[in-house]
């Protein structure tokens, strides 16, 4: 690795400390620790926003390490079940939009009550029930990050609502891959600019507000994770029709 990336990563490393202290001084602010007087509303409210972002420049420095890893061969496979591997990210989008969606969500203890839950927020989640607590052996906070930034994407371009797909497919070598798909029923993506969104930094010039703008660092970093892992993204989209991004992922065979 050259000594410039080195040094940059190194400072997102240690950009870890002092958010750690901002949250937890946060935390125990919210949490009265002190035993101060109470907090007024207004203060609560002011603390929470500052807490929800927080949690997004923790996940953004969390990302860009795990994608400094993968460009070091680093793959950290474990045997893990699919709904591990689903969850965290549900959790975690809607923790920053709807709290008590993500409390909800948290709480759903098999596939039913999850499709139920996420269809009253619009998506649609297709995924055999036997595949719940199916067996794999991936790199899980990969996937997860591939799984949290293609659904994020689709929450904030969709018009109404989201198609999730998840299948283990069989290959034509035997092996199993993970199937995951994400679909919105957004603007779409025109021809045009179908290679372009995988480059870091790219973003379509966009009349639409859209209440965070974001890097146009989620598909680039995503796509190197997917292809460090032997796995491929296809974007399927017109304009005015929506985008679907697919990713197929070869699950590796525990030997233990
Ligand atoms: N589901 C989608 N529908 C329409 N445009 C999208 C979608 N996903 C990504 N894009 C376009 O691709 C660009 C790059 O996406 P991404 O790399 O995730 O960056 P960011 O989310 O930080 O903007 C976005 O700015 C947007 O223009
Ligand atoms: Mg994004």
């Amino acid at each position: 690795m050259d000594k410039k990336r080195i040094k940059t990563e190194l400072l997102v490393h240690d950009l870890k400390t002092p958010i750690a202290i901002i949250e937890a001084g946060i935390n125990s602010l919210m949490n009265n620790d002190e035993k101060n007087e109470p907090l007024t509303e207004r203060q609560i409210k002011v603390l929470t926003r500052t807490l929800r972002n927080i949690k997004i420049a923790k996940g953004l420095v969390n990302d860009i390490l795990e994608v400094g890893r993968s460009s070091e061969g680093i793959i950290d496979n474990r045997r893990c079940i699919l709904c591990e591997l689903l969850m965290p990210p549900m959790i975690e989008i809607f923790d920053l939009t709807d709290h008590s969606a993500s409390e909800r969500i948290k709480a759903c203890e098999d596939i039913n009550s999850l499709k139920k839950e996420l269809s009253d927020k619009g998506i649609r989640l297709n995924m055999d029930e036997g595949l719940w607590e199916k067996e794999v052996y991936v790199d899980p906070r990969k996937i997860n990050q591939i799984f949290r930034n293609l659904t994020s994407n689709a929450m904030k371009y969709r018009k109404n609502t989201i198609d999730i797909h998840v299948d283990i497919r069989k290959n034509k070598d035997q092996g199993e891959s993970l199937y995951i798909s994400v679909k919105d029923d957004g603007e779409g993506i025109e021809k045009i600019y179908h290679q372009k969104i995988f480059e870091a930094y790219f973003q379509i010039e966009d009349e639409r507000e859209h209440c965070v703008r974001g890097h146009g660092l989620g598909l680039a970093g995503i796509l190197i994770l997917i292809e460090d892992m032997g796995g491929r993204m296809y974007l399927e989209s017109g304009e005015g029709k929506g985008a679907r991004f697919s990713v197929t992922l070869p699950l590796g065979v525990c030997s233990i």
